[in-house]
């Protein structure tokens, strides 16, 4: 099934360059190719396309911005967009963190104000846009409670913990006509978008497979309980996971390696690399997936498996294989051990191209070096992830990962994770959203989760 949602280019027309001159535009390409390593055709592309769009905010509409969820990733996300619009509120269930990312983000005295209840915070009128860093497993009530209250979402990846929450945050946001922009910022990457569209033009011949390259989880543990700090309250962050008794590692950062509020890293990182090989490969959703342990948990550690390949087929027999590597500084690994880089190799029939956060590369250096076609397939162009969101809020357009793409990305990496957990191959059913054949049922428990009292959708109804 190909792929309808608004990945695309509006319109394959070459953009227009309105308000620089030819010779100074030229100038302005060369030196930004030289110092991106991009092909020059693609950088005349990209910086005519912006020099087309440039709109300023002006000092009245900048809207209210609200931070949910203040730890690294949040603190980032609110800087960024305090350059669009004004933060006025944050909120989290630790006063500590509220309290120093109101701190930080005080801006000419402003300070923002500090909530402990998102759901408070959503009743307040003068907030117009909500980002929402809390962990995954927060991630569906939080942004379903805001496009309910009328609020635009700008939404870490991945956009859900389960499969099922997406199809209900999809429903209310569109029911309540929000803009919502997942956390994928890799998208606003140029070099990905352009091997993306190397590959969706066949500039590779025929696409056989994808590789993906992400980093492994922690393998630790056992881990001692604690006294809860008297900062947070762990039965709120708990929100939807079972009650656990408070251990420092499963809280703050180190939440992404317990299947409880994540699904590892083939969701946490595994969010942005497969939703890259999902833009170039084009198809909703693969149809197979299997995967192999390569080592085990240790008990009364982590809980999510570490080191694992997992393998994806396509209903059009492209293959996308996941691979995990220890090439990731964010975790703190020795940078590549065992040879491999965190990132995405496409193999075609006449060649390869490798992407990441680094560089691109190409079999043969000439399969980027030439220009696309006038009626090549472009896809939708956005230079700066934030940026895209706050112009659309402002225009109402789809942002480049509007909420059926993160839900579809974040669905590439829950099979892959679910597969793990059950130790099956597992066949999956795009149209209906559920396993079919040999161990259906089994995986099929993964694809809805129980939500523990209070902290189902009635918690934010
Ligand atoms: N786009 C990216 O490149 C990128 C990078 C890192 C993290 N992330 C994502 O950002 C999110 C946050 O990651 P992090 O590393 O900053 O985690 P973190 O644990 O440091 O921060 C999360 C914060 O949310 C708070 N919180 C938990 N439940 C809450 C609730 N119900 N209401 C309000 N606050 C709540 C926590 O107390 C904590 O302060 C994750 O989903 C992660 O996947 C994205």
């Amino acid at each position: 099934m190909s792929d309808p949602t608004p990945q695309l280019a509006p319109s394959n027309a070459k953009p227009q360059i309105f308000n620089v001159s030819r010779r100074s535009f030229l100038k302005r390409c060369s030196l930004t190719a030289l110092a991106t390593g991009l092909p020059l055709w693609f950088v005349e592309r990209e910086l005519a396309a912006a020099d087309a769009k440039t709109s300023k905010l002006s000092a009245n509409d900048r809207p209210g911005i609200a931070l949910i969820g203040c730890g690294g990733m949040g603190g980032a996300d609110a800087e960024m967009a305090a350059y669009y619009g004004d933060m006025i509120a944050v909120c989290d269930v630790d006063k500590l963190r509220a309290a120093e990312k109101a701190k930080n983000l005080t801006k000419a005295g402003k300070k923002p104000k500090i909530y402990s209840d998102f759901r408070k915070l959503l009743e307040n009128k003068d907030i117009d846009v909500i980002i929402n860093a809390t962990p995954d497993h927060w991630h569906t009530l939080v942004n379903y409670a805001a496009a309910r209250a009328g609020k635009d979402i700008y939404g870490e990846k991945p956009l859900t913990l389960t499969i099922d929450e997406g199809r209900h945050l999809i429903k209310a946001v569109r029911d309540h006509k929000a803009i919502l922009q997942t956390g994928t910022q890799q998208r606003s990457y140029a070099r990905f978008r352009l091997a993306c569209e190397l590959v969706r033009n066949g500039r590779l011949g025929k696409l056989k497979e994808a590789n993906v390259w992400l980093p492994a989880g922690l393998r630790e543990g056992p881990f001692p309980t604690a006294p809860v700090p008297a900062e947070l309250d762990w039965d709120f962050w708990q929100g939807q996971a079972p009650a656990a008794e408070y251990v420092p590692q499963r809280c703050h950062g180190n939440f992404r390696f317990w299947y409880e509020y994540s699904g590892g890293t083939m969701t946490d990182w595994g969010a942005h690399h497969n939703d890259i090989a999902y833009w170039a490969i084009g198809i909703i959703a693969p149809r197979e997936v299997s995967s192999v342990r390569l080592s085990e948990p240790i008990p009364g550690g982590y809980n999510a498996y570490a080191d694992y390949t997992v393998a994806y087929t396509y209903a059009n027999g492209v293959r996308l294989n996941i691979h995990t590597t220890k090439d990731d500084s964010i975790y703190g690994a020795v940078v590549n051990p065992d040879g491999q880089r965190n990132g995405i190799r496409f193999e075609g029939t006449d060649g390869w191209i490798w992407v990441n956060r680094d560089g691109i590369e190409a079999s043969d250096p000439e399969l980027l070096k030439a220009d696309l076609p006038e009626d090549a397939v472009q896809l939708y162009v956005s230079k700066n992830h934030m940026a895209n969101f706050f112009d659309c809020v402002r225009t109402r357009e789809e942002p480049i990962c509007n909420v059926e793409t993160g839900h579809r990305s974040a669905t590439m990496c829950h099979l892959g994770a679910i597969s793990l957990r059950t130790g099956r191959s597992l066949t999956w059913d795009y149209d209906v959203e559920r396993f079919v054949g040999p161990h259906a049922a089994e995986a099929n428990a993964h694809v809805v989760r129980e939500m523990r009292a209070p902290y189902d959708y009635s918690f934010v109804i």
